[in-house]
């Protein structure tokens, strides 16, 4: 096995997609347009990215974002008929190796708690595991979101998502968000939209998420990816910005489900879904490779 590497630059989207698929194997399949939308909102660099060939078989790929000199590592997979041969460990010390050229100084990633293997894997490459993520799941029935969440009072509105930027500028002094929840990803979601909560004292906070419809086996979903309360606010402020984002999507709240990914498990956000009575469905590592 003679093993090349080159950017991903050269190869089309679909080509991409289409070694995406193959790569991770077991019928799950990449779209090329879902991969378009995750490279915007992601900022992933397609010339920082590798993909690795046994000749001139694409065989592995290593896809990396880049802010600043900043990366992350939205995706990583090799080929089946090229696992466990080192091949992983390599591509990902490549990778790192001329990200650092570029003057990337650190790069991140998410895996799930229970990947002993990729864990290992990102281990052997020198990353370590920094902090852990808490995965929310609830359905508004489970919430027991009604209309008594709404007081006569309370006015919520959909607004722009710029509408968000003040809030997260406001949200300093917590912990910094999943590399897909910050800011410049936030205001590039397609289908992301934005709802304000004023009460009697003005403004109160702020629900920036997605609206979902069931598609296979995912049910009717809402997807919050960032909240903002004024000091003060809280769990009464959220139960009715959950509501009206379900009622406003979906007509109803009760059969909605709720997801909330990669949320730091020491944020003031991860305290209140516990105390709004949301179960914790999986964490995952936040883990780092620090460059020398
Ligand atoms: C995770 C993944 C990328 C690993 O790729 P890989 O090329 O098999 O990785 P490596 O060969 O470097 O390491 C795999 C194992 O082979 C072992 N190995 C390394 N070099 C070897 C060699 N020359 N000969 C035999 N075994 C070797 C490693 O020690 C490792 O063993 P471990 O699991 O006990 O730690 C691959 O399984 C994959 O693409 N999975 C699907 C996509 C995915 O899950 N991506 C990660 C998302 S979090």
């Amino acid at each position: 096995m003679r093993i090349t590497y080159q950017s991903a630059l050269h190869l089309s989207l679909p080509e991409l997609a289409e070694l995406h698929t193959a790569a991770y194997g077991g019928g799950w399949v990449s779209k090329p347009d879902k991969l378009a939308d995750i490279f915007r909102t992601q900022n992933v660099d397609l010339k920082l990215s590798l993909i690795a060939y046994d000749g001139r078989r694409p065989v592995g790929l290593a896809l990396l974002g880049r802010r600043r000199a900043h990366s992350w590592l939205y995706d990583f997979a090799i080929a089946h008929s090229h696992r466990g041969k080192g091949l992983g460990t390599r591509l990902l010390q490549t990778v790192s190796r001329e990200a650092a050229k570029a003057g990337i100084r650190d790069v991140e990633l998410d895996v799930w708690e229970k990947r002993d293997d990729a864990i290992r894997l990102y281990g052997r490459a020198g990353f370590q595991h920094v902090r852990t993520y808490l995965m929310f799941q609830a359905t508004g029935q489970q919430l027991r979101l009604n209309d008594s969440d709404l007081p006569a009072e309370w006015q919520i509105t959909p607004d722009l998502v710029e509408t968000v930027i003040p809030w997260y500028a406001a949200a300093e002094g917590e912990p910094e968000p999943a590399w897909d929840r910050r800011l410049p990803s936030l205001l590039t979601y397609g289908d992301a939209q934005v709802m304000v909560l004023v009460d009697a004292e003005g403004m109160a906070a702020c629900l920036h998420y997605a609206a979902r419809p069931a598609a296979g086996t995912d049910p009717n979903r809402i997807r919050p990816m960032f909240v903002g309360l004024r000091q003060g606010a809280g769990l009464l402020h959220l139960r009715a910005l959950f509501y009206a984002a379900a009622r406003n999507a979906f007509g109803q709240a009760a059969s909605t489900t709720f997801r909330i990914a990669l949320e730091p498990e020491n944020s003031s956000l991860a305290k209140l879904l516990q105390d709004l009575g949301m179960s914790v469905a999986a964490r995952a590592f936040d883990m780092r490779l620090r460059m020398a």
